[in-house]
């Protein structure tokens, strides 16, 4: 079996909280259109300063100003990283981060609640400080074949590493990096405003037809076969066949990030087509585990 790239050169806690990084916010746009759910914002950091690096795949730390309830300063959180290795405008000196705002209803009080970090970064102004650690993460490294299959299922902000390993596959187009395998992107989002970077994923879809599939889960949208929201594991479910003839070969990689909620369904979608195999689907995923080519960050 093909193996993600090799894990030991890749740059981890370059940064931590005692020692953070200062970058400076250089844009923060809203992503969701009009008619959308909630907000989530597209946010670029200056890192021209000191030595922050990373590869597709990895994520940083943010640490919100301020203390807790308890009067301590707070805790990092965790951002998938939306950008290549080499930024939003190809020189190295940025990284990009796809950040929803937490907010939820106090279950006693019915109050709305706004998270602490996600509120700081979607609210941060173009020239302020922001305090990044890491980056961590070698679970969602892209493979270095140029062959591989890339299957990638995303709810909501989970599109964040995706959008980065898409953008070095067909945007970029390195001399010692260009792709020529097949990219499939099952993206769950609950309404059609909500499609994250929705123009230029159909534009590479357009560009490169034999090599990008797209596929959307429209939740509040669209039904499944049983009337139910559709639901990412339901696309995965009317194209088991093909996915599970695609996670058989031996340079497939597959992909989940966004909810914790969409992985018990996705294993269920594939447990059927596996054993008309004559396999068990949780046994042979195990395997897919142990080979590094079943990758998961869900939150
Ligand atoms: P907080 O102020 O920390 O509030 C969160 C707390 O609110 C929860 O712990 C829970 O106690 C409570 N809460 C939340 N929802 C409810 C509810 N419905 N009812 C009652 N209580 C509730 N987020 C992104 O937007 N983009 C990303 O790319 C991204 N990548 C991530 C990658 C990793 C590896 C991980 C682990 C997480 C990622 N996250 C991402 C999530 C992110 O780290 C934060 O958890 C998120 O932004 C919320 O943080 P916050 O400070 O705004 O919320
Ligand atoms: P819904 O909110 O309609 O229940 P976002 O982060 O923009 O809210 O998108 C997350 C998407 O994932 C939404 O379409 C949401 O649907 C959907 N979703 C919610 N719970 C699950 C789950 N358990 N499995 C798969 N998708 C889910």
């Amino acid at each position: 079996m093909t193996q993600a790239a090799s894990k030991k050169d890749i740059p981890v806690n370059i940064y931590r909280p005692k020692n953070p990084y200062i970058g400076k916010c250089i844009g923060n746009t809203e992503l969701v259109g009009e008619g959308g759910i909630g907000t989530v914002r597209h946010l670029t950091f200056d890192i021209s300063d000191g030595d922050l690096r990373y590869v597709e795949g990895q994520s940083i730390g943010i640490i919100p100003p301020g203390t807790d309830a308890a009067g301590k300063k707070h805790k990092l959180r965790l951002y998938s990283i939306a950008s290549t290795r080499h930024g939003d405008n190809v020189d190295d000196k940025t990284v990009s981060l796809c950040v929803r705002q937490l907010e939820y209803k106090h279950p006693e009080t019915g109050e709305t609640v706004y998270g602490v970090c996600s509120t700081h970064l979607c609210n941060l102004e173009v020239g302020a400080d922001v305090t990044i650690t890491g980056p961590v993460g070698k679970e969602m490294l892209l493979p270095e074949d140029e062959n591989a299959n890339i299957i990638m299922m995303a709810t909501g902000t989970g599109i964040a590493p995706f959008r980065a390993y898409l953008w070095r596959m067909f945007k970029e187009q390195h001399e010692n990096y260009k792709f020529k395998g097949f990219a499939w992107l099952i993206f769950g989002i609950p309404k059609t405003p909500n499609i994250l970077y929705k123009e230029e994923l159909e534009k590479l879809q357009e560009e490169f037809p034999d090599n990008f599939r797209l596929t959307y889960a429209i939740s509040r949208e669209q039904k499944n076969k049983d009337g139910g929201k559709m639901y990412l594991q339901h696309r995965v479910a009317e194209h088991s066949e093909e996915l599970w003839n695609l996670i058989q070969q031996e340079n497939t990689h597959t992909y989940i990030c966004g909810l914790k909620g969409m992985e018990g369904g996705i294993d269920e979608a594939l447990t059927g087509p596996a054993s008309k195999s004559g396999v068990e689907w949780s046994t042979y995923q195990r395997q897919l585990k142990k080979a590094h080519r079943w990758h998961v960050e869900t939150y």
